[in-house]
């Protein structure tokens, strides 16, 4: 199962496009979570209290763990996410903390070493943004280092369309590209 994590916003997304354009090659069944449309419960101390009391006792059934089975339990991992102020928008990274529960995606070892419980061996992290040349250390560097660290995802894939809102980008063309690459790489 590919676990495809939408993050996009915009109804004529180019983030989206390329992301359905790789979802296309790869051959496996589809669970989406789209983001933009899920209400995440806050990180609040109650909130945080019961995942500490899940962990203690191993019962990870609640609602509240479900995002954390799923990413858990996915054959591949593919996110879609628009570049947005040298980042991701932040619904990604309030899923992010549903699914980095000490249990479900990771554990720590006696020494306090995370060490990753998830199936996938492959993380796609798609993004697409307005300039060019844009730094992706607190993006896509930030989800392959939980990818790496946390979750024993041992391979990220970095795809993405720079340059679209470029005045006189031809947007089209810049779009063919990537996904040009994308078939090439596959
Ligand atoms: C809230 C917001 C913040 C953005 N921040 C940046 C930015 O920091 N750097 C950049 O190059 N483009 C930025 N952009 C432009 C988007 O990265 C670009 O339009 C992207 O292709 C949007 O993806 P989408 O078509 O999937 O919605 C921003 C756009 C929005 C709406």
């Amino acid at each position: 199962m590919i676990l495809f994590v939408n993050a996009c916003v915009r109804e004529q997304s180019r983030t989206k496009q390329i992301a359905e354009y790789l979802l296309s090659i790869l051959d496996d069944d589809i669970m989406e979570v789209k983001l933009k449309d899920t209400k995440f419960p806050m990180s609040d101390e109650t909130f945080l209290n019961q995942r500490e009391e899940a962990a203690a006792s191993g019962d990870f059934h609640a609602d509240m763990f479900a995002f954390a089975r799923d990413f858990a339990s996915a054959d591949t991992v593919v996110i879609a996410a628009p570049y947005w102020d040298l980042s991701f928008p932040a619904v990604l990274k309030q899923y992010l903390e549903q699914v980095t529960v000490n249990g479900i995606t990771f554990r720590y070892s006696e020494e306090g070493i995370p060490q990753g419980l998830c199936r996938a061996r492959k993380l796609y992290y798609i993004t697409t943004a307005g300039g060019p040349s844009v730094p992706v250390e607190y993006g896509y560097g930030y989800v392959r280092e939980l990818a790496q660290s946390y979750y024993g995802i041992p391979e990220t894939v970095l795809i993405k369309a720079e340059g679209l809102d470029i005045v006189g980008a031809d947007v089209d063309e810049i779009l063919e590209e990537t996904k040009k690459k994308i078939k090439n790489q596959s």
